[in-house]
């Protein structure tokens, strides 16, 4: 078995990856920039390249371990354990130990959320220390990993809503994978009305959560959002502050992510 692994940047991630996944059945391993690929063979660079359509920096190749125990130790953690509570991990990374909640997520097509996101992570750390009062929607919901998180901790019902019909096709999958109930519709949040629920779950850019701010009703109790930078907080939380919202907790990353709860 060979590992190969190289760089990219989070600005070219999603185009490599939408690149490479078709021709890695094994899938992609992604931590933060580092991307590594198990094969049988020593995959070649400039083939790899060609098909990622530019250069792919820091590129090694090293034989490793056939069994993926021993594989999994030199990456580390296979999967992500957030709040020591939940696991995400792909179809093809063995179940985390210890009776963590389980979210399986497959990606593909340039759908967002395989769980190695710091805003998908901090969206579910947030999403930990909220108590279950009802219905939620998942107002962005990629390949539905906040939303599948939130039905398996005891929200119904779970809505999940995305305006990439791929994203959606996945997100059923996936809803279907992890034996949870979530009804997954496309929906483009800049024009179609927005889904509401008690708790709202936006990890999507600023537009969206100006449109959601505007469209909340009492119905609403809490809000996580993330999607948005530093530089980005104050206007957006300026929207859901004009209908009665606060930040009751936040979370950050070194490369500036946020992710707020905003209760009423
Ligand atoms: C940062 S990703 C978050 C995905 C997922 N909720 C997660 O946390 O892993 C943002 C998602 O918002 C979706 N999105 C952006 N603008 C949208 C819009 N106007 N209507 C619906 N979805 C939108 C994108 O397609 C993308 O899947």
């Amino acid at each position: 078995m060979f590992l190969a692994s190289f760089r990219v940047s989070a600005d070219e991630k999603e185009a490599v990856l939408d690149a490479l996944l078709p021709l890695l059945p094994a899938g992609v391993h992604e931590n933060g920039e580092l991307l590594s690929v198990f094969s049988g063979v020593p995959l070649s660079q400039s083939v790899m390249e060609a098909a990622a359509g530019r250069p792919l920096a820091d590129w090694t190749v090293e034989e490793v371990p056939a069994d993926w125990r021993a594989r999994r130790a030199r990456l580390g953690e296979g999967g992500v354990i957030v709040g020591g509570r939940i696991s995400i991990r792909s179809p093809w990374e063995p179940p985390a130990a210890g009776g963590l909640i389980d979210i399986v997520v497959e990606r593909r097509g340039g759908a967002f959320g395989s769980g190695s996101h710091p805003t998908t992570q901090m969206c579910l750390a947030l999403l930990l220390d909220v108590e279950v009062c009802g219905g939620a929607v998942d107002l962005g919901c990629g390949v539905g990993t906040l939303a599948i998180a939130a039905a398996k901790l005891g929200w119904s019902p779970v809505v999940g809503v995305d305006r990439v019909p791929v994203a959606i096709e996945v997100a059923r999958e996936n809803v279907a994978r992890n034996g949870v109930a979530v009804d997954c519709a496309v929906v483009d949040l800049a024009a179609d009305p927005v889904p509401l629920a008690p708790l709202l779950l936006v990890n999507a850019p600023p537009p969206v959560h100006a449109r959601v701010a505007e469209a909340m009703t009492d119905e609403v109790r809490h809000v996580i959002v993330s999607g948005i930078v530093a530089e980005e907080v104050e206007a957006v939380l300026a929207g859901y502050h004009a209908v009665g919202f606060d930040a009751a907790a936040a979370l950050g990353t070194e490369d500036e992510w946020i992710a707020l709860r905003l209760s009423c």
